[in-house]
């Protein structure tokens, strides 16, 4: 395959489980386009920036070095010769994120970041604004989604034996992002123009990843 496979959708569609096993059967690169927000939210909570003051966070974000290259079939980053591993999934970051991904000086260099990339090979990225925003042009994109009631179900399971959390606060707390994410003035979480749309909600993961690999195959 070459060029990039854009698959988005809401928190907790499945988008994670199945561009990582759509890269692996087409031998592309995985990117997950949320980690990089989730990375700059680290850097600034870090640095003791406030993360509502888009001003700062994007002052903040000239000064950073982020560096990408790829490792064991994935694009993976650095940011001051850093990588942040876990420390962006930490309820603080799950909590900042959002308001960091709507300013507008972010979402601008985080866009040309993913962009560049695809130098790195045949990627499968994915996100919330790859078909409409980063990748336009790819004639590969989909949105994968599924019931609020599932993804909450899905999410819960992830995290219950962790953090012991009740499944209607993580449906509350998916709505709330759902609600930023699709309500904000740049680059809302919407269906792409041309993109195939997948229900996942009484799907299981193998039949999503066959789906979008034979189409991904036929398009390429
Ligand atoms: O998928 P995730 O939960 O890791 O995403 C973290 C945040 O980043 C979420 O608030 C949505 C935002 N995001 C975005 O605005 N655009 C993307 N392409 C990916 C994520």
């Amino acid at each position: 395959m070459t060029g990039v496979v854009a698959i988005d959708g809401p928190a907790a569609s499945g988008k994670s489980t199945v561009a990582r096993r759509v890269a692996a059967a087409l031998e592309a690169l995985y990117v997950d386009s949320g980690a990089v927000y989730r990375g700059i939210t680290w850097a600034a909570l870090e640095r003791g920036v406030d993360v509502h003051d888009g001003a700062a966070v994007t002052q903040m974000l000239a000064g950073l070095d982020l560096r990408f290259f790829a490792r064991d079939g994935a694009v993976v980053f650095s940011i001051d010769d850093r990588e942040p591993g876990d420390a962006i999934r930490t309820q603080d970051v799950n909590n900042a994120v959002s308001p960091v991904a709507v300013i507008p000086g972010v979402r601008i260099q985080v866009v040309l970041w993913l962009r560049e990339m695809a130098r790195l090979g045949p990627l499968v990225m994915e996100g919330r604004d790859i078909g409409t925003a980063v990748f336009p042009e790819t004639p590969c994109k989909f949105y994968l989604d599924a019931s609020p009631e599932e993804r909450a179900r899905r999410r819960h399971r992830e995290m219950v034996e962790e953090t012991g959390i009740e499944e209607a606060e993580v449906d509350a707390s998916l709505r709330r992002r759902d609600k930023i994410d699709s309500s904000r003035k740049m680059d809302p979480l919407q269906v792409a123009p041309g993109a195939t749309r997948i229900d996942s909600t009484a799907m299981g993961i193998d039949e999503v990843v066959s789906t979008i690999v034979a189409a991904a195959k036929s398009d390429a």
